[in-house]
């Protein structure tokens, strides 16, 4: 098996499952001209979300970490229309973008999209809380906090999931990266935590080898 064949799986999953999006498909050429790291979720990871947010019937969303706004705009459109989707970014200028995506999806008023350090915007959104699904995907090194929060601004049945979680396999043999310390440190949360149910599941495909954390809490 190679990376080249998973690709092309990939491709044909998506292109029989996943209808092309000209909204979507232009957000990804957005993000790119505007130099952003290729983070965004694939077409195929976009949907698992939205599936997932369906699955959920979640009114409230917290996205940690918006980037150019691709996945905020899978998920925000499993919302119902009186849904909300609440979205942190650090950066002025991908938050700009990302809110010019989200308005060009016809998503403006479902998509709050927050500007600031996720731990300095997480404290304000208890008002806010409880959501039914929190979506991480910011800096890496921060995931345990990020976990705490999104624990803070849960209910029970809040599903929780975490993006980059194989990160290529360093996961399970580079713990000196200080993003691959975050994701175990916030995976090792999740197993001691008796609050949270969590599995992990490792994607291959245009995004390369990697995964997500999902997990479930509690009561
Ligand atoms: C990285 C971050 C992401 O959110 C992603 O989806 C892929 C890679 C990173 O920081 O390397
Ligand atoms: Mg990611």
């Amino acid at each position: 098996m190679t990376i080249e064949r998973w690709t092309a799986v990939d491709r044909y999953l998506t292109e029989l499952l996943v209808p092309a999006d000209a909204t979507l498909d232009a957000v990804l050429r957005e993000n790119a001209a505007a130099g952003f790291p290729a983070h965004d979720v694939s077409p195929a990871q976009g949907k698992l979300l939205h599936l997932l947010a369906r699955v959920q019937a979640a009114r409230r969303i917290l996205e940690i970490g918006t980037l150019g706004g691709y996945s905020a705009i899978w998920l925000a459109r499993a919302l119902p229309p009186d849904g909300r989707l609440t979205t942190i970014e650090a950066d002025p200028q991908r938050a700009e973008l990302a809110r010019a995506n989200v308005a060009a999806a016809g998503l403006a008023g479902v998509v709050d999209v927050r500007i600031g350090r996720a731990l300095d915007v997480l404290p304000t959104l208890v008002p806010c809380a409880p959501f039914d699904l929190v979506f991480i995907d910011a800096d890496k090194q921060s995931n345990p906090a990020y976990l705490r929060w999104a624990l803070r601004l849960a209910r029970a049945g809040t599903l929780i999931v975490a993006d980059n979680v194989v990160r290529d396999g360093a996961v399970a043999s580079d713990a000196a990266d200080p993003s691959v310390r975050g994701v175990r440190d916030m995976l090792e949360l999740m197993a001691a935590e008796p609050r949270i149910e969590a599995t992990a599941i490792q994607t291959v495909g245009v995004k390369g080898w990697d995964g997500f954390a999902i997990a479930i809490v509690a009561a």
